[in-house]
């Protein structure tokens, strides 16, 4: 009770300090739909809001890897009909991967592994063409098309391989394709070269796997779901394996012969354009240039090649030399090897639409694995596989292939909502300050409309009938409103009315509310007296 005291004694006194700090006085808007408008309108423009605050602010982007950008980018479709200006910086993004040259890269049917040699981008590229060559190959996803298998090489060789390579097999093989492909990028048309290599016991086997089937080269398999390549891989290890099989046996007839025996040798197969075939059971469906190197001892040795035999025109057709059994005669089985590499690699390069591929013809799938059970027996020590039976008699899923991407990650930039604190606490921001901004619009306009025209409304309600009756309205209002100002001062009660001070309505009427300002000091000066009573 004690620090109330002071406040007691001083009386009325104590009220009249003025803060540096002031209020303002407010008044009731005297329009009915004021309540619901403001009440309707909160609740609305809180709900638009908050929606427009969650979209520009509500996410934030992240960085993933992906393997499938393209998905990656349609998976965050309701962001995408959103207008751009609200979602241009939360839009799904992912950047392109460069793969160099010499790079090494495999498909997304992950079979063969391929060495990027060439990129360069052709005359009628569109936008970009004439840039020619590339250092690098700019890729995102997209589809590899117009495959073209320019050529096959196979070269055979015995003594050069490791101690390892000639356990598993005396002779070896080293099947590599060369093939052009193109992308269509944003900058039009960009072609690249690429490289295979394919050897069925290449140099870093381990001694492990002797009398099994190795699996190399081939990524993955399946025999089910990824027929045709399980099919590709089947052929070219036993026509590998078959073919060096018969490159020894031909050296060793030589040998006990005691004649020079072939110790390494090329063969180089190509299209034949001529012939414009596309039946590959056709011989002629390759032409075959080649080299034979034979060991004649003392370091000396001889070169077989086209023009040993005769004319080279002559001796270029695989047809020719497999009906005249040209030594050595391992062009049946060199063939069957090259086209299956061919095929194979059509297959994994995802075209669907080549004009010959063994691997998707059930037809030529029987012809060339017609023999398989046969060859199965004239091997070395490398066992192909997986199948070793021919086309029919074993289980395996529908032939055919899917289009090819190149197998990348890809660095994606995907939208993330915020963690829901953090997004109610910003949200939340923002709507106030819209909200506020919004409030303060509505006075202003309200104020302008409906206030403005209406001077008298800016008035305290006692004194807005004070113009009009001027003795009643002072004993009617001294025991109402009137008695709520604090105490005689003139000064105080004008406070109030500062807005309309200077319209011409008060001015007009100024000198009569100043005598009513006068006449008041008594009744108010007796109920502060009162008070004093009271509060003693
Ligand atoms: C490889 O990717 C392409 C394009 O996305 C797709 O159409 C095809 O089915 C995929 N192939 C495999 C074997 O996944
Ligand atoms: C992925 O998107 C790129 C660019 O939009 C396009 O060029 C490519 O063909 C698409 N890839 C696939 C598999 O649809
Ligand atoms: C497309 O070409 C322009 C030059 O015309 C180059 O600046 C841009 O990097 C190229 N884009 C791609 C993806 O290669
Ligand atoms: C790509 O390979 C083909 C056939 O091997 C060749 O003719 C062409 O010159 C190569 N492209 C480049 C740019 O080297
Ligand atoms: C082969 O693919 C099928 C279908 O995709 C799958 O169910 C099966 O497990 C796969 N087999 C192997 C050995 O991966
Ligand atoms: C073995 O070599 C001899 C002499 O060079 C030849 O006449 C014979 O046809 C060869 N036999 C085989 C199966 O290659
Ligand atoms: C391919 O040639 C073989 C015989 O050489 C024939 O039996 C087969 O019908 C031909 N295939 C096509 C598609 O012409
Ligand atoms: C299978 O063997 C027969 C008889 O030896 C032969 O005529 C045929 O060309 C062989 N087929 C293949 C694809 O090597």
């Amino acid at each position: 009770m004690a620090p109330l005291r002071p406040l007691h004694l001083s009386g009325g006194r104590a009220e009249m300090h003025a803060s540096t700090f002031s209020y303002s006085i407010t008044r009731p808007y005297p329009f009915r739909w004021f309540t619901p408008v403001v009440f309707l309108g909160c609740v609305v423009f809180l709900a638009v809001f908050s929606i427009i605050n969650y979209i520009s602010t509500g996410y934030q982007m992240v960085v993933v890897q992906s393997s499938n950008p393209n998905a990656t980018i349609q998976d965050n479709p309701w962001m995408r009909h959103w207008p751009s200006f609200f979602t241009s910086k939360v839009q799904p993004t992912c950047e392109t991967v460069n793969l160099a040259l010499g790079s090494e890269w495999f498909t997304n049917q992950t079979a063969l592994t391929y060495t990027l040699t060439d990129v360069w981008q052709p005359d009628d590229g569109g936008a970009g063409a004439g840039y020619g060559v590339a250092p690098s190959l700019t890729y995102s996803s997209n589809l590899i098309e117009d495959c073209r298998v320019n050529s096959v090489e196979i070269d055979y060789a015995a003594m050069d391989r490791t101690a390892i390579q000639m356990a598993y097999s005396p002779f070896g093989a080293v099947v590599r394709t060369y093939t052009t492909c193109s992308i269509i990028g944003v900058n039009g048309t960009t072609s690249f070269n690429l490289t295979n290599e394919y050897d069925y016991v290449p140099s870093d086997l381990s001694f492990s796997g002797l009398y099994t089937f190795l699996g190399t080269n081939f990524l993955s398999r399946n025999q089910t779901s990824k027929s045709s390549l399980w099919w590709g891989e089947s052929l070219m290890s036993m026509y590998w394996a078959f073919s060096n099989a018969k490159m020894q046996i031909i050296a060793d007839n030589q040998t006990s012969y005691k004649q020079p025996a072939i110790r390494k040798g090329t063969l180089y197969f190509y299209p034949n354009d001529d012939s414009q075939t596309t039946n590959m059971t056709d011989p002629s469906f390759f032409e075959c240039d080649f080299r034979f190197v034979v060991d004649k001892g003392q370091g000396a040795y001889d070169f077989l090649m086209p023009t040993t035999y005769g004319e080279y025109r002559q001796y270029t057709s695989l047809s020719n030399l497999i009906a005249s059994e040209a030594y050595p005669n391992i062009w049946q089985e060199a063939d069957v090897l090259a086209k299956t590499a061919y095929s194979t690699v059509l297959t994994d390069l995802g075209q669907v639409n080549a004009p010959s591929n063994i691997l998707t013809d059930p037809g030529l799938l029987s012809y060339f694995t017609a023999n398989f059970s046969e060859t199965r027996h004239s091997i070395a020590n490398a066992y192909p596989g997986p199948a070793d039976q021919r086309y029919g008699t074993m289980n395996s899923g529908p032939l055919g292939t899917t289009p090819s991407v190149m197998s990348a990650k890809y660095l994606c930039q995907i939208p993330q909502r915020k963690p829901a604190g953090i997004l109610f606490w910003s949200i939340a921001v923002a709507d106030l300050v819209f909200l506020q901004a919004l409030w303060f619009l509505f006075r202003f306009v309200v104020d302008t409309l409906f206030l403005r025209r209406h001077p008298e409304r800016n008035y305290c309600e006692g004194c807005m009938e004070q113009p009009r009756t001027t003795s009643n309205m002072y004993r009617e209002s001294s025991p109402g409103p009137g008695s709520r100002y604090s105490k005689e001062d003139p000064e105080l009660e004008m406070g109030g009315l500062r807005p309309s001070a200077r319209s011409t309505e008060f001015r007009r009427s100024g000198s009569q509310s100043r005598s009513v300002s006068q006449q008041r000091l008594i009744p108010t000066e007796s109920i502060d007296i009162g008070g004093r009573q009271h509060g003693y």
